[in-house]
């Protein structure tokens, strides 16, 4: 029987994911925890405990209480968030980890899922088609928790066998929540503003190429992975994730074909420094081959996907 414990199913990822974990396992099999008691209510369809991965004896208890047997670690503080307060952010997203790892460890759990970053590269890596291996030199705290963290998971995989798996996220673009504290979170506050027949003002330059990913083929990734046997998975630091390539000007012409009358203005900011040092575009060659992944969407696709779906919130309100 799965017992699959969630740390930040509040977020971003967390809020689809635990769905879609719900959707596969059953209801009694996930636990939804979030540091923020006020996300509860996202969480009508299974339990949620308020936890912060910070207090270990906390998530300890709750794990043995539940007899987990799965972990999705996905609490910590993004790149835009993580440069106003740099140790703030390494002690969560650092902390955090190894408190799950050292706990799989010791209570011998089967499964840990944590997500890494396009942010683990940095200006002296290849700019297109990034590779698995290229060289790394990130340049934000967010990026350098990533690599650092990718290390640790490699490291508890090689010295005490935890079962840990993780993928190198590009932005994440979906309609369910909003993103919060991250270089891309443009791609999806676009939608919303469009949706609202306002203007946008985007805070990275027009031609600024980020790799991005619907959340559905995310999560789809992420369920692929975790259910890959143990066998199939190469790397194990964490494996580089494709799904589609952009600009803020590509976006805004994608949106316009559904909106001839939205207009956007570009006034970049202390992120647009973030995004100049991150690759244009992913190589994902090995997570083809190792466990089969394809993304879905493209931009054309996901754009009227979230345009049709925001519009029924909106019509239901
Ligand atoms: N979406 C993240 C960020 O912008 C990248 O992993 O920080």
């Amino acid at each position: 029987m799965h017992k699959i414990l969630v740390i930040g199913a509040g977020g971003q990822l967390g809020t689809e994911l635990t769905k879609a974990l719900v959707n596969t396992y059953g209801s009694d099999a996930v636990i939804a925890t979030d540091f923020q008691e006020s996300v509860k209510s996202k969480f009508t369809y299974c339990r949620f405990k308020t936890l912060d991965v910070l207090d270990k004896d906390a998530v300890a208890n709750l794990i043995q209480e539940e007899q987990v047997t799965q972990v999705y670690h996905l609490a910590a503080i993004l790149s835009a968030s993580g440069e106003k307060n740099p140790l703030q952010a390494w002690d969560i997203n650092m902390r955090g980890l190894l408190h799950v790892l050292e706990l799989a460890r010791e209570y011998k759990i089967e499964k840990v899922f944590w997500p890494s970053s396009i942010a683990v590269f940095g200006p002296n890596s290849p700019k297109t088609n990034t590779p698995q291996d290229a060289f790394k030199n990130p340049t934000t705290v967010y990026g350098i928790s990533k690599i650092a963290g990718e290390h640790w998971c490699e490291y508890y995989f090689n010295t005490f066998g935890v079962d840990v798996r993780s993928l190198r996220f590009p932005g994440l673009i979906g309609h369910k929540s909003v993103a919060g504290g991250g270089t891309t979170d443009y791609a999806v506050d676009i939608y919303y503003k469009a949706i609202q027949e306002e203007n946008y003002t985007c805070f990275l330059k027009e031609g600024t190429s980020l790799p991005m990913m619907y959340m559905e083929d995310a999560v789809n990734a992420t369920l692929q992975l975790m259910a890959a046997p143990a066998s199939a998975i190469t790397i194990r630091s964490s494996y580089n994730l494709s799904g589609m390539s952009f600009s803020p000007r590509e976006i805004f012409e994608s949106i316009q074909l559904h909106y001839p009358d939205f207009s956007i203005q570009y006034a970049p900011d202390f992120r647009q420094q973030i995004a100049d040092t991150w690759p244009a575009s992913i190589n994902d060659e090995v997570a083809r081959k190792d466990w089969g992944w394809r993304a879905a969407f493209d931009l054309p696709t996901m754009t009227s996907e979230i345009i049709t779906k925001l519009r029924s919130y909106i019509h239901k309100i």
